[in-house]
């Protein structure tokens, strides 16, 4: 492991107040996220609307970062350029999804275990040479009557500590994300008490492998209310919870955070994150910053919906998007902004 090559990645992708896009959904995501659109589900449309992603102009100025999945990886713009080497050009740095999934737990009906370590190390030697320097696992955690339970925890946080292991080895900045899901009518409170026994479990288990905590970036859940809870808190309640959350459970030298928006619309998601970095920024060690998907990405699949002649109209969308993140992580959003 070189921790300076790592440490250095990191700066690069946060560099100038910058954040994360993260478009690398799976095949079965993609599927449902383009079908709900009314945009054919094919392999070809997938790579189009990559495309259209890593050539937006100016996309640079707001993001450090881009995760790809496998199959876009391997694919080619129309110019004939990998997507990783147009994201590079445009100077932003590739990264790379590596988990293969969360999958149903043995013996746990409910419970999600996410999967994908074997023969992780050579296919992150393959995923180097095509140019990603960072790459991404995300676990998944549902709360719900009597979940998550301890062994879906440990898990979790097990494999996440093997792929931190296997990525750093690598010179590969690992994206550690375990994901506290919406989903559920849990109030703020419970989500905070899981985040929190999560993220302490998450950190231990990455002390014990020797992870070197200096060379990854956290992407965790926000604190917030199930989608289903009767009483959704305010943005000033969500900010606060969140970082009294973090500030117990995450040690100090984890250079980097960046939040997942999980569901949550772009607007209250840049919401959040404003207020996050405006009023706590006294009490923030690390840099907190984004790696949203759909809260960036989003209005701008709705606007492409497949067609040719609204990549212009797509790609301004998602330039937008990408700015009031980044505005957001640097404290300076306003919902006024937004017009
Ligand atoms: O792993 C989760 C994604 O990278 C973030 O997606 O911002 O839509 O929750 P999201």
């Amino acid at each position: 492991m070189n921790t300076p090559i790592l440490k250095n990645t990191i700066a690069e992708i946060f560099a100038n107040g910058k954040g994360i896009l993260a478009m690398d959904e799976s095949t079965p995501t993609c599927k449902k996220r383009f079908e709900a659109a009314g945009i054919p589900q094919t392999s070809e449309m997938y790579r189009q609307y990559r495309e259209l992603l890593v050539t937006t102009s100016g996309l640079n100025e707001s993001i450090g970062g881009a995760i790809l999945f496998d199959e876009t990886i391997r694919q080619q713009t129309d110019a004939g350029e990998p997507m990783a080497k147009a994201l590079m050009k445009a100077g932003i740095i590739p990264g790379i999804k590596v988990d293969m999934g969360a999958k149903p737990l043995p013996e746990f009906p409910t419970e999600l275990v996410t999967e994908g370590l074997d023969g992780l190390r050579e296919r992150l030697a393959e995923y180097k040479t095509m140019g990603a320097r960072f790459a991404k696992w995300r676990a998944v955690i549902t709360i719900g009557e009597g979940i998550p339970t301890d062994a879906c925890i440990k898990a979790n946080v097990h494999a996440l500590a093997r792929y931190a292991g296997l990525c750093q080895e690598a010179d590969i900045v690992p994206i550690v994300e375990p994901e506290v899901l919406m989903d559920g009518n849990h109030s703020m409170q419970q989500c905070y008490n899981v985040t929190e026994k999560v993220l302490k479990a998450l950190f231990s288990e990455l002390y014990q492998f020797k992870i070197d905590l200096e060379g990854i970036i956290l992407k965790p859940n926000m604190v917030v209310a199930g989608k289903g809870c009767l009483i959704q808190n305010s943005v000033d309640e969500v900010a606060e919870a969140t970082v009294n959350c973090l500030r117990s459970a995450v040690p100090a030298s984890v250079p980097a955070i960046a939040f997942l928006s999980g569901g949550q619309s772009p607007k209250v998601a840049a919401e959040h994150l404003n207020t996050i970095n405006k009023n706590f920024k006294n009490r923030l060690p690390w840099i907190v910053a984004f790696s949203f998907a759909r809260a960036i990405q989003q209005p701008a699949l709705d606007a492409w919906k497949g067609e040719q002649s609204n990549v212009k109209e797509a790609q301004e969308i998602l330039s937008s998007r990408a700015k009031l993140a980044a505005a957001a992580r640097r404290g300076e959003y306003s919902s006024s902004m937004e017009e």
